[in-house]
């Protein structure tokens, strides 16, 4: 008997490598996505919800999309960046096909709220940028822990340095507030943040290869978009550069999903700095032990963090996902 795939919304700010991310859920057969929430982040909200459309639709696909927060729930919202992702997100597209597809009227927090209600217990979120759309999700339903099967972000980092501060990772410091509200609500939780994003380099060569392979206009944007992207990491990570590639960041959190096994997790509570110096830090508690301290009661849920992967064979089930065949034609506005 198969054993059924895993319902997911994928919640998103795409971005390079939320294409990727996209693009791998779409091909494993493990994984049913059932909806896009989108968010402010790689680019604003407008256009995140543009950019997921838009990739669905290239793909042969029709997903619910959503638009999601515009901004964080309490800091100044920072520039998006552009020079990672492109003004687009998706490495300045020099052009776009006139593709078909709307949006879901209904904001990204109602959309994950009704979708879990309508299937209890069945729910996965991928959440790969900042989390406003689950913090606002929690606030319209604060029941909704119990509803859904299990939670997995990209974000944060515990010994691994920051990527936008010494301690801060992107998706935490874009919306912290909203961050700590996720790792406090006591919802099944795994972080897979820059401890394990950092050790998996993928070649640009690579996107080449599956361009190459599968002739069609979806895995030809994701060429174009990761050369764009390669070209930021390549320029700044001197062992990134060495190979031309980029981090592939948020694919990462499917492959989690799927191939459990290449990653080492370790169990704890993790609470974020909201400002100050620290702001956007993910702190983890690592040892077994009662802290009195505010914030630290052994009522705080635990989050099992992603610490080490095997970062070949994580490269090699990347390559193994999008090399299949699994493209339909295009959905054109004709
Ligand atoms: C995260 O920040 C964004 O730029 C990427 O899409 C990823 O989700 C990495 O820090
Ligand atoms: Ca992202």
């Amino acid at each position: 008997m198969s054993i059924p795939p895993k319902k997911v919304i994928f919640d998103t700010d795409p971005g390079v490598d939320d294409a990727m991310a996209l693009y791998y859920a779409l091909a494993h057969p493990g994984i049913e996505v059932v909806g896009i929430t989108t968010t402010f982040g790689n680019v604003d909200v407008a256009q995140a919800a543009t950019n997921a459309l838009y990739l669905c639709a290239l793909a042969g696909r029709q997903i619910p999309v959503t638009v999601g927060v515009s901004q964080p729930l309490v800091k100044r919202a920072e520039p998006p960046p552009d020079f990672i992702h492109g003004a687009d997100g998706l490495g300045n597209l020099p052009h776009r096909l006139a593709t078909a597809g709307t949006l879901d009227p209904r904001s990204s927090a109602q959309f994950i709220v009704d979708m879990a209600r309508q299937f209890p217990g069945d729910i996965t979120l991928v959440a790969v940028g900042p989390l406003g759309n689950l913090a606002t999700a929690l606030q319209l339903a604060p029941d909704l822990p119990t509803l859904v099967r299990e939670v997995v972000l990209m974000g944060g980092t515990v010994l691994e340095s920051g990527n936008v501060s010494p301690v801060a990772e992107a998706n935490i410091w874009n919306d912290p507030h909203a961050a700590d509200a996720v790792f406090t609500a006591g919802w099944p939780l795994t972080m897979v943040g820059l401890d394990v994003t950092h050790q998996v380099i993928l070649p640009l060569s690579l996107f080449r290869q599956i361009a190459q392979h599968q002739q069609h206009i979806a895995t030809d944007t994701l060429r174009h978009a990761v050369a764009f992207y390669s070209g930021f990491y390549s320029a700044h990570d001197p062992a990134v550069g060495q190979i031309t590639g980029c981090y592939g960041h948020d694919v990462l959190a499917f492959v989690v999903l799927t191939d459990p096994a290449l990653f080492t997790l370790q169990s704890g509570r993790v609470r974020v700095a909201v400002d100050g110096l620290a702001q956007g830090q993910t702190m983890m508690q690592r040892k077994a032990v009662s802290y009195p301290q505010h914030g630290w009661h052994d009522d705080i849920p635990h989050t099992q963090v992603c610490l080490r992967v095997q970062a070949q064979a994580c490269q090699a089930v990347i390559e193994a996902v999008l090399m299949q065949d699994w493209l339909q034609n295009p959905l054109l506005n004709c």
